[in-house]
């Protein structure tokens, strides 16, 4: 009996796990977001975010200032290969590559799906246009501007090697990409 129950437990656990994980939402990278965010009428996001550091921030850990800042803080690897660098200049945490769909590309830096979350489920038109559709797909909605504010700052902040002080207004000004009105 015992170990029946034993292996029922396992079994639903496995399931509880599959299931979780086929909900699970991947990076479809920059290029599909841009498909439909390019145009003046949609407010040129992908143009507008090729031109902002955001779109430099996996390169920049190439470059000699990345080596030093690396090695200032011990790093056994590469600023490029290492977690600690990582986190901010791709993605808020490091994530597992098996969710990363083949037009995904890491070398893009902070990139749309950084901010609004991995778009395989809510990049189809249908659930992009309906709101709360797209929130339960994964996109993810930000309450306020304080909301977003501390999104921002889980990046720029202290534990960056190159902080500067965040001043919201001029940094949002300087990425900012609504959809104009009318
Ligand atoms: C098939 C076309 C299409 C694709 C692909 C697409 N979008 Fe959209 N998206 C739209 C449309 C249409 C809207 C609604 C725009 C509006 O309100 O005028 C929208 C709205 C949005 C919004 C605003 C949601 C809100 O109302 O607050 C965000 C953020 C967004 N998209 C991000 C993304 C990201 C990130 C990707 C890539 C993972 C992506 N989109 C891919 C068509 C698309
Ligand atoms: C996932 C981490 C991350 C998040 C979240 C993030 N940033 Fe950044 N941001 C970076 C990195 C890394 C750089 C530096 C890129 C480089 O220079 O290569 C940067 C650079 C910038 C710059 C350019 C600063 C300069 O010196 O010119 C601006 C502006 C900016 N971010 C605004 C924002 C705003 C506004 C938000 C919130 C809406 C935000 N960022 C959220 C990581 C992030
Ligand atoms: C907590 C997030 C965070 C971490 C961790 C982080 N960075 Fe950055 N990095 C940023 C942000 C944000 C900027 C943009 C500068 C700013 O506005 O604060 C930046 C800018 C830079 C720059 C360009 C500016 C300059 O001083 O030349 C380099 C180079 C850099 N980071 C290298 C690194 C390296 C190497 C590591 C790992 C040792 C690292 N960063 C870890 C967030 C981070
Ligand atoms: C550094 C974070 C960051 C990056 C990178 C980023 N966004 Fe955003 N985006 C935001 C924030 C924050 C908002 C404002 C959300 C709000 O007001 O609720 C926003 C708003 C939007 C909106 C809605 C604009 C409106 O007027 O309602 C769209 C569409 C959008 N982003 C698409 C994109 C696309 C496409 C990319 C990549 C090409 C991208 N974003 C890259 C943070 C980011």
């Amino acid at each position: 009996m015992k170990t029946f129950r034993t292996v029922l437990a396992a079994l639903v656990c496995t399931l509880v796990l599959l299931s979780t994980m086929q909900a699970q939402n991947k990076y479809v990278g920059t290029k599909m977001c841009g498909m439909c965010h390019k145009s003046d009428k949609q407010g040129k996001q992908l143009d507008i975010w090729q031109k902002s550091k955001h779109a430099e921030a996996y390169k920049t850990l190439l470059t000699a200032k990345a080596a030093e800042y690396a090695k200032a803080r011990g790093l056994k690897k590469p600023a490029v290969e290492s977690p600690e660098c990582l986190e901010c200049h791709t993605f808020g945490k490091t994530v597992d590559a098996s969710l990363f769909e083949k037009g995904f590309d890491i070398k893009e830096g902070v990139q749309c799906e950084s901010c609004h979350g991995a778009g395989s489920q809510y990049k189809s038109m249908t659930v992009m246009k309906d709101k709360a559709k797209a929130g339960a797909a994964g996109l993810k909605l930000y309450k306020d501007e304080a909301e977003i504010q501390k999104f921002c700052k889980s990046c720029h902040n202290e534990k960056s090697p190159a902080y500067k002080e965040f001043k919201y207004d001029e940094f949002w000004a300087k990425i900012k990409h609504t959809v104009p009105k009318g």
